[in-house]
C-alpha cells in the first residue's frame, strides 16, 4: 500500500505538485470512484486511471544501455555526464542506478535498475555472473596469453584473480595490435586493463558485449537504452538465484 499522490508520482505522472493538482481536480479513480485525496492509500494492484488511462504500477525498472566513451558509471557528479543523464526524465526513477561499473573511456553494455536487491546479487563474487568484453590491445596476445589467463593471472600487486577465456579474433604482428574477446567472472577495479597490463600489453579500446544472459544488441547505438525483455528479465533473476 502506498499513497495515492505517491503512486502516481513514482510512475512519472507528474510531479509530487502536479499530482495534488490532478487529483483534486477529480481525475483520478481508483478502483472505479473518483479519489480526491491524495493521502488516500492504495494497492499496488489497484486500477488506477488519470483521465480514463490506466496506470499500472511498476515498482522496479530495468534499462539496457550501450554506454559511450566519455561518461562516468555513477548516479551524479558535480562536472562530468553521468549515465543517468542519458536517460528520458521520466525514466529516472527513484534509486535507479548503474550495476556495476565501467570506466569512463569503457563502452558497451550497463544495465541500470532500482532493483537493488538483484543489482546485488548480479554483483556478489559467489554467483560469478560471466561479463565478455571486446578489446583492442597494443601488444600481440598469443596462446601464450590465453594460457596465463585461463591459469589464473596474479596482478603485479599481488591480486589473484580467477580463471578468464580468452578469444584471439585478430593479431597484427606488423603494427603490434590485437583483437580480442575476454571472458571474466569477477569485477574487480580496472580489471581487463590490468590484466594485459601485467601481460605487457595497452587497452586500447573496451567494450562490454554480455553480462550473463543479456548481450549487447547490435542495433543500439551508444548512448541509446531500452528496458529489458520479459525473456531478459527472467534470464537474468534465474541467474541471481
Ligand atoms: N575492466 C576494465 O579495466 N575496465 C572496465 O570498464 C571494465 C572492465
Amino acid at each position: 500500500m502506498l499513497r495515492l499522490d505517491k503512486f502516481l508520482a513514482n510512475m512519472k505522472v507528474g510531479s509530487r505538485s502536479q499530482v495534488h493538482e490532478i487529483i483534486k481536480a477529480g481525475q483520478v479513480t481508483v478502483n472505479g470512484k473518483v479519489c480526491r485525496s491524495a493521502k488516500q492509500k492504495v494497492k499496488e494492484d489497484a486500477e488506477v486511471l488519470v483521465n480514463g488511462q490506466a496506470v499500472v504500477y511498476q515498482q522496479y525498472h530495468y534499462f539496457l544501455l550501450n554506454k559511450p566513451a566519455g561518461v562516468l558509471s555513477a548516479t551524479e557528479d558535480s562536472r562530468q555526464k553521468t549515465v543517468l543523464d542519458l536517460l528520458k526524465d521520466q525514466d529516472r526513477y527513484q534509486k535507479i542506478a548503474p550495476v556495476g561499473r565501467l570506466d569512463k573511456d569503457t563502452t558497451g553494455l550497463l544495465l541500470l535498475t532500482n532493483d537493488g536487491q538483484l543489482a546485488h546479487q548480479l554483483l556478489a563474487p559467489e554467483y560469478h555472473v560471466p561479463k565478455t568484453y571486446y578489446a583492442l590491445l597494443a601488444g600481440v596476445a598469443d596462446e601464450e596469453t590465453a594460457k596465463a589467463i585461463a591459469a589464473g593471472l596474479t596482478l603485479k600487486d599481488g591480486t589473484e584473480l580467477k580463471p578468464g577465456q580468452l578469444n584471439i579474433l585478430r593479431q597484427d604482428k606488423d603494427q603490434e595490435q590485437s583483437e580480442i574477446e575476454i571472458t571474466i567472472t569477477e569485477g574487480k577495479y580496472h580489471q581487463v586493463k590490468r590484466m594485459f597490463a601485467s601481460q605487457g600489453m595497452k587497452v586500447l579500446k573496451l567494450k562490454r558485449l554480455s553480462m550473463g544472459p543479456l548481450t549487447l544488441p547490435a542495433d543500439l547505438a551508444p548512448g541509446s537504452y531500452r528496458p529489458l525483455t520479459e525473456e531478459e528479465l527472467a534470464a537474468l533473476k534465474q541467474v541471481a538465484l
